[in-house]
């Protein structure tokens, strides 16, 4: 079983998603061993404690930088042994020291088709304002593995959704959840529990069938 933690920071509907997704049975050979939140109050918390998963709170706001914040991150998924980490809904970019010794061991979920709409100061519904300004016509959600920059690392999955003439930043963060994040994101964290993903450079080969 992969020993995996979910970091959060806000509504964790990414993270029900995980929940449901493993309790299916459709997560193979993993461990929901943690769930970290860098806010005391995020309402993911609440949703791990109902699904009876250890929850530990890493508060943002007690460190000046994120120098401190990263390396506490980083002691806790040491002292728990953590091999697996998904970021679901956490809205923290990690430092380099945590992301180099996790290299490959941690997956993102981005709201959008990367390399567009990503990087720093896209996050949560500020990327679907930007997607609506721009007028595309195809956006949707990206599941990668983290590197020190800001949503570059190698693409595991990702899911396309339509922009809807009618579209708010809301309505479309809800169908790009629905229809791109909630599948893509669990879907990921089983073929690495799975030993399926091999990471060549930047590209992400899946072995057997999707
Ligand atoms: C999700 O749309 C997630 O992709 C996004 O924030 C939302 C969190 O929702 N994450 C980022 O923008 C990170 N760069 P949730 O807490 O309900 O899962």
């Amino acid at each position: 079983m992969v020993k995996t933690a979910i970091l959060v920071s806000g509504g964790g509907t990414n993270l029900q998603a995980i929940i449901d997704a493993h309790a299916r049975g459709d997560i193979k050979n993993c461990e929901l061993a943690a769930v970290i939140s860098s806010k005391p109050d995020a309402y993911a918390l609440t949703r791990a404690e109902l699904a009876g998963i250890s929850t530990y709170v890493i508060d943002r706001k007690q460190y000046a930088d994120s120098t401190g914040f990263s390396a506490d991150i980083h002691k806790l998924l040491t002292k728990l042994d953590i091999e697996l980490v998904a970021l679901a809904g956490f809205m923290y970019v990690l430092d380099a020291p945590l992301v180099n010794a996790f290299e490959n061991r941690i997956i993102n979920i981005h709201p959008a088709l990367i390399p567009a709409f990503c990087g720093v100061g896209f996050y949560g519904l500020r990327v679907h304002e930007r997607v609506l300004e721009y007028g595309v016509k195809i956006t949707g959600a990206t599941a990668h593995f983290c590197t020190a920059g800001a949503d570059e690392g190698p693409i595991i999955l990702q899911q396309s959704v339509e922009v809807r003439e009618d579209d708010t930043p809301q309505s479309l963060q809800r169908r790009v959840m629905e229809e791109a994040e909630w599948h893509i994101l669990p879907r990921a964290i089983s073929l690495y529990c799975e030993r399926r993903l091999e990471v060549e450079g930047r590209r992400v080969r899946i072995r057997g069938e999707l």
